[in-house]
């Protein structure tokens, strides 16, 4: 599967990284796909309901009411035609781009099956509506369109009689059956919006706004484009003609020249093969399912953090079942949770200032948890020398395998940035084990696990719980967030940082604190650990 993902990867970092110069990390179309989707899809709304005022539904006089608004009323109508076609291009455009890029970051497995499964059907019914849509112009396009596509569904052994038969002469064209059409087109873009709806199920606080000057941009550059190339019909259908050379819409309508090519049965069989390829993708080799968080109810003060902060609602809050003074403990629903570990990043009781060896916290993973963690970043600790030691806390992601470091300078991995609890970055200064952190993560608005840098963000910026206390000094912490084509500056920002230390006055170190109790009562928060 890499063979695959390594080149769509690299294409879509090396445009993301020509994106990021003129729309900057925040602003970078490539990272709010599913929210231009949306965007989109907004707009073929809003314009689909002004057209239809205009629209005439009879099949003699549909193509005359489009060529009204195209032409008559060129400034307005005209103009949401043009929108109505480019914003329904858009959606496939960001549409695709959004699953190759989720494919390609590997972002489809495991509890992640479910967007991914639930993205077929949406691909599926935006073609209904874009075709469906051309359909109704019955221009020659749509003549087209409505001989091929019948064509290649009589090949279906369902229908009684041939429906390409409506489309043989222009008395045998049924009213009905372009009514039926116009249904259609109604009713699948309200089951797309539907079934957008399920598709973000599983994801907690979906991103479904671009930022607003993007979708500004965006909404003046389709505007600008609608005035400089409005969308026009071809001639009107004529079926006693055959359809001549049509210029195809090839984000709706590329697949049509295959039923010139291929027989009818063939395209469907690469349809069903194509469609089952899809849906199985999540489940194809190499698996891999990391074992999900648990909650220590000993160290739970049942506070939320964890299900205010965990990406994709693995969390909940339930009635406490250990006889603890408090009322609610956390609940991990081991089938939602992706092993980000933002959650032990958020969780109050994630302190390495504690004596004893195994520390535990009220949420932990197995497989990397915050004892570890402590070993880790002590580990790193040791042989650092000069005055400018650094030790660099970063997301898999974005340190790749690249920990070798050197005499002043050691990489600790973590699962993503938001797992890193912020006690851990004042006791890296606190007991002198370097003299200044970097917080290593994906790009802004691009993160793996969707919010780690943003709740890591906020936390040291003192605006969301647990919050980086006041006495680290700030000058002593970096935090970077790289575009993935930027992963190779790593080496030489971290240098840079490195370089301001050396001119800070030296740390006042203190001794070791006292150890805080294994469970914090319910008013404790990082501040006084
Ligand atoms: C126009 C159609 C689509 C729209 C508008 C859309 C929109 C979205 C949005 C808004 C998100 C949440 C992003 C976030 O907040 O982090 C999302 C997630 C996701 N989408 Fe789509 N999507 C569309 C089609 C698809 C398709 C066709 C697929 C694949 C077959 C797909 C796969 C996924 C996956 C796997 C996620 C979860 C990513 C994660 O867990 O980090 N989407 N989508
Ligand atoms: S590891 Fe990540 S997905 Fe799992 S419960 Fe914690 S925050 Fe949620
Ligand atoms: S104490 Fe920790 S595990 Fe318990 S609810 Fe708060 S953040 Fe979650």
């Amino acid at each position: 599967m890499k063979l695959v993902q390594r080149p769509i990867c690299w294409g879509l970092d090396l445009v993301e990284r020509v994106l990021d110069w003129p729309f900057g990390q925040v602003w970078n179309p490539l990272r709010h796909l599913g929210a231009l989707g949306f965007f989109m899809y907004w707009i073929v709304a809003a314009t689909g309901i002004y057209l239809y005022i205009f629209f005439d539904t009879g099949i003699t006089a549909a193509y005359q009411s489009v060529e009204y608004m195209t032409h008559d009323q060129w400034y307005l109508a005209g103009v949401m035609r043009s929108l109505h076609r480019y914003a329904s291009d858009g959606m496939v455009l960001f549409m695709v781009l959004h699953l190759l890029r989720e494919f390609a970051r590997d972002r489809y497995r495991g509890v992640r099956w479910f967007s991914w499964v639930t993205g077929a059907p949406v691909i599926a019914l935006l073609f209904v509506c874009g075709i469906t849509g051309y359909w109704l112009v019955w221009d020659q396009l749509a003549q087209f369109i409505a001989v091929r596509t019948t064509e290649w569904f009589d090949w279906l052994p369902i229908f009684g009689t041939p429906i390409a038969a409506n489309f043989l002469t222009s008395d045998m064209l049924d009213d009905r059956f372009f009514s039926l059409m116009i249904f259609l087109h109604i009713a699948a873009p309200l089951l797309l919006l539907l079934v957008m709806w399920i598709h973000l199920w599983r994801v907690s606080r979906p991103k479904i706004h671009p930022p607003r000057g993007l979708a500004v941009g965006m909404f003046l550059a389709f505007i600008v484009l609608s005035l400089v190339k409005p969308a026009l019909s071809h001639a009107p259908a004529d079926l006693g003609k055959v359809a001549g050379i049509v210029n195809l819409d090839w984000f709706y309508l590329g697949f049509y020249p295959l039923l010139d090519y291929w027989s009818s049965g063939t395209v469907w069989a690469a349809a069903l093969i194509g469609t089952l390829t899809l849906v199985l993708l999540p489940w194809m080799p190499p698996m891999r399912r990391a074992p999900a968080a648990v909650v220590h109810l000993d160290h739970c003060n049942g506070c939320s953090r964890c299900a205010d902060d965990c990406p994709y609602g693995a969390v909940t809050m339930q009635p406490r079942t250990d006889g603890a003074k408090f009322d609610l403990e956390a609940v991990v629903n081991p089938t939602l949770c992706v092993s980000c570990g933002i959650c032990v990043g958020a969780c109050p009781s994630s302190t390495p200032f504690r004596r004893r060896r195994d520390i535990a916290t009220g949420i932990d993973l197995p497989h990397l948890s915050l004892a570890d963690l402590r070993e880790a970043v002590g580990k790193a600790s040791v042989g650092l020398v000069g005055d400018a030691r650094v030790i660099v806390i970063g997301c898999e992601n974005t340190l790749n395998g690249n920990t070798a470091g050197d005499v002043s300078t050691s990489y600790v991995t973590v699962l993503c940035a938001g797992m890193l609890p912020p006690p851990f970055i004042d006791y890296v200064l606190n007991r002198d084990l370097a003299d200044g952190v970097v917080v290593a993560g994906c790009a802004r608005e691009d993160c793996n696990n969707r919010f780690g840098n943003t709740w890591t963000e906020a936390r040291i910026d003192r605006t969301r719980d647990p919050t980086l206390r006041r006495r680290v000094p700030r000058e002593r912490l970096a935090r970077l967030w790289l575009a993935r084509g930027d992963r190779g500056s790593l080496g030489r920002r971290v240098s840079a940082f490195a370089e301001t230390l050396k001119s800070l006055p030296k740390l006042p170190h203190k001794g070791d604190e006292a150890p805080v109790p294994p469970v914090l009562r319910k008013s404790e928060n990082t501040e006084n650990a």
